[in-house]
């Protein structure tokens, strides 16, 4: 028998307004944003290259950041200080985040899926 996971109360500030689902313990928040209806970029496959899926954490933990994520986002000047790659957060917690870029805003194909 499969343990029961956790799950979370995502809430997600998008395009088309605040959307609130639930989301499993553990899994990436990119993907979690996609499976209910955000069309997030995603344009490096989930790898912390491209900064398109970041997003604005508003409350809640995104859990601690990788060295990756937190290298490829030195480079960029233009973020908050609570940025973070949707494509490097695992859930721990509730979350409630504001979408930065999505495909139907800039007419671009979101980009590869990132694996699970
Ligand atoms: S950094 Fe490219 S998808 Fe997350």
């Amino acid at each position: 028998m499969e343990a029961i996971k956790k799950t979370f109360k995502i809430t997600a500030e998008a395009a088309k307004g605040s959307l609130v689902f639930e989301a499993e313990e553990g899994r990436r928040l990119v993907l979690a944003l996609e499976d209910n209806g955000v069309d997030i970029l995603h344009r490096c496959g989930g790898n912390a290259k491209c900064t398109t899926c970041r997003v604005e954490v508003l409350a809640g933990d995104p859990g601690e950041i990788g060295e990756p994520e937190r290298a490829i986002l030195a480079t960029k000047t233009d973020l908050g200080e609570r940025t973070r790659l949707s494509c490097q957060v695992r859930l721990i917690d509730d979350l409630h985040v504001q979408v930065i870029r999505q495909a139907s805003v800039e007419g671009i194909d979101a980009g590869g899926r990132p694996t699970e």
